[in-house]
C-alpha cells in the first residue's frame, strides 16, 4: 500500500536559465540583477588561454561591474584551490561570482561562493545542508555539455585528505542563474565533446530509470535522450552549432531531471574508478552504462522501451521486450560510433582492485575494503537504482566492463 510518505515528491530547480547563441552578452546585466558589484570569475588557465572569458569580462564591463580573474582550478580540483579563490575573493571584496567552464570549475567557484560567506574550508560543508548563510549569487556558464553542474545543488570536489570524493549538497548551492552560450563549446575536441555527452546521456538514462522518477522528471529526461542521441555525433564531429546547442540544452535538462529523481549505479560505480585510477569521469561512466543497463532491464521493459523510443528505434515490430532491449542495441551503436573504449583493459584499471573499487562504491561501511575481512556479497547497495543491486552486483558489473562488449 502506498503511503503519504512514500508519494510525497518534489521537483526542484532554484536556477534560472538564460540559453542561446551569443547568450554570454547577458553575463553582466544578469549578475548586476543579482545585486553583485564585483565578479570573481573563475577559471581555468585553458579555457582563459582559449579566449572563451573575452566575451564575459566584456559584458561585465559593459554593465559597469568591476571583475577580478581566478585561473588556478585545475582538473578534479579540491579544498586547496577553494580556499585559494575564497581567499582572493574576500582580499578582492567581490561580491559576486561568475564561473566560465566544465563541471571542475563550476563546482570549485560554487564551493569558493560557500567558503567566502560561511568562513571555514569546503570539507566542512561536507553532506547535507550545513551551510548556514547563502554563499555569494552566481552565474554559471558551461564550457562543455555534460556535467550540468550549472544546475545542481551538489558540489562534488575532490578530498585530499582521503582520495575519494566529496559532496556539499544544499538548494543554496544552486547556481542563481545558468547562461548556456554554444560558442564556447566551438573549441572542444571530439574526445571532450564525447566524453562530456556521453557524461550528459548517462545522467538523462540513469534519471529515468530510479525509484523516485515523476511524470516531471520521465519528460525531462526522455527529451534529453532524444536530443543527445540526435546530436552528439554531429556535434562533436563538425561545426554544426545547432548540434552543439542541442547538446548543450539537453545536458542541463539531464541534470534537472538527475538533481530531483537522482541516479543510479553508473554514478556510483565511477567514483572510485575516478578517485583510484584517474578515468576521466566520462569515460567511467560510458563504459559502465551498457552493463548497468542491461542489469536494469529486466526491471521495467515499458521503461526500457521508452528509452529506445527516445533513441529513435521503431516499436512498429515485436514485442515489448523486443524494443526494450533494442535500448541497449541503440546506445551501443551510438557507443561505437563515437569511438567510445569498450573494456577496461583499454583504461589502465587494475583488475585486482574490483573488491576495494566495489567497496568504495558502496560507501560508508566498506569503503575502506580489508582483504583479511568477509563481506556479504548479498549486502544492499544504497541506492535510487530501479533495480535493487548487491556487492556481489556491483562486483560482477566491474568484471563484465573489462570483459568489454562486441
Ligand atoms: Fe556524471
Amino acid at each position: 500500500m502506498r503511503t503519504a510518505d512514500s508519494n510525497l515528491r518534489v521537483f526542484y530547480l532554484g536556477t534560472k536559465i538564460v540559453h542561446g547563441v551569443g547568450s554570454v552578452a547577458e553575463t553582466g546585466a544578469e549578475l548586476k540583477g543579482l545585486g553583485a558589484a564585483k565578479a570573481l570569475v573563475v577559471t581555468d588557465r585553458g579555457i582563459r588561454k582559449a579566449g572563451l572569458l573575452d566575451g564575459v569580462l566584456r559584458s561585465l564591463e559593459e554593465a559597469g561591474m568591476a571583475s577580478v580573474v581566478f585561473d588556478e582550478v585545475e582538473e578534479d580540483p579540491g579544498g586547496a584551490t577553494v580556499g585559494r579563490g575564497a581567499e582572493l575573493a574576500s582580499r578582492e571584496r567581490c561580491d559576486g561570482i561568475v564561473v566560465v567552464g566544465g563541471g571542475s570549475p563550476i563546482c570549485a567557484g560554487r564551493g569558493i561562493g560557500v567558503v567566502v560567506t560561511n568562513g571555514g574550508k569546503i570539507r566542512d560543508y561536507t553532506g547535507l545542508n550545513k551551510a548556514k548563510k547563502p554563499p555569494l549569487p552566481l552565474i554559471a556558464i558551461p564550457t562543455t555539455a555534460g556535467s550540468g553542474a550549472e544546475v545542481s545543488q551538489f558540489i562534488v570536489l575532490k578530498d585530499e585528505e582521503v582520495h575519494t570524493k566529496m559532496v556539499a549538497g544544499s538548494p543554496l548551492y544552486f547556481p542563481k542563474v545558468a547562461i548556456l552560450d554554444p560558442l564556447l563549446l566551438r573549441g572542444l575536441s571530439f574526445g571532450q565533446f564525447v566524453a562530456s555527452g556521453v557524461d550528459a546521456l548517462g545522467h538523462a538514462v540513469e534519471a529515468f530509470l530510479t525509484s523516485v522518477t515523476t511524470p516531471i522528471t520521465d519528460a525531462v529526461a526522455l527529451q534529453a535522450v532524444t536530443m543527445i542521441y540526435e546530436h552528439l555525433r554531429p556535434a562533436a564531429t563538425s561545426d554544426d552549432l545547432d548540434a552543439k546547442e542541442a547538446c548543450l540544452i539537453a545536458s542541463t535538462m539531464a541534470n534537472i531531471a538527475a538533481g530531483n529523481a537522482r541516479l543510479g549505479l553508473v554514478h556510483l560505480m565511477t567514483n572510485p574508478m575516478e578517485g583510484m585510477f584517474h578515468i576521466p569521469h566520462g569515460i567511467a561512466v560510458g563504459t559502465l552504462l551498457p552493463y548497468v543497463m542491461e542489469f536494469n532491464l529486466p526491471a521495467s521493459h515499458v521503461r526500457f522501451a521508452s528509452l529506445a523510443r527516445a533513441m529513435g528505434e521503431s516499436g512498429a515490430v515485436g514485442s515489448i521486450e523486443d524494443l526494450a532491449r533494442r535500448a541497449l542495441v541503440a546506445l551501443k551503436r551510438l557507443l561505437a560510433d563515437l569511438n567510445f573504449p569498450r573494456k577496461y583493459s583499454e583504461l589502465q584499471v587494475d583488475r585486482g582492485s574490483i573488491p576495494q573499487m566495489a567497496a568504495m562504491a558502496m560507501g560508508g561501511q566498506y569503503s575502506v575494503y580489508d582483504p583479511s575481512k568477509e563481506y556479504s556479497m548479498t549486502a544492499p547497495v544504497p541506492t535510487t537504482n530501479i533495480r535493487k543491486a548487491t556487492m556481489g552486483d556491483l562486483i560482477r558489473l566491474y568484471e563484465n566492463a573489462f570483459e568489454g562488449w562486441d
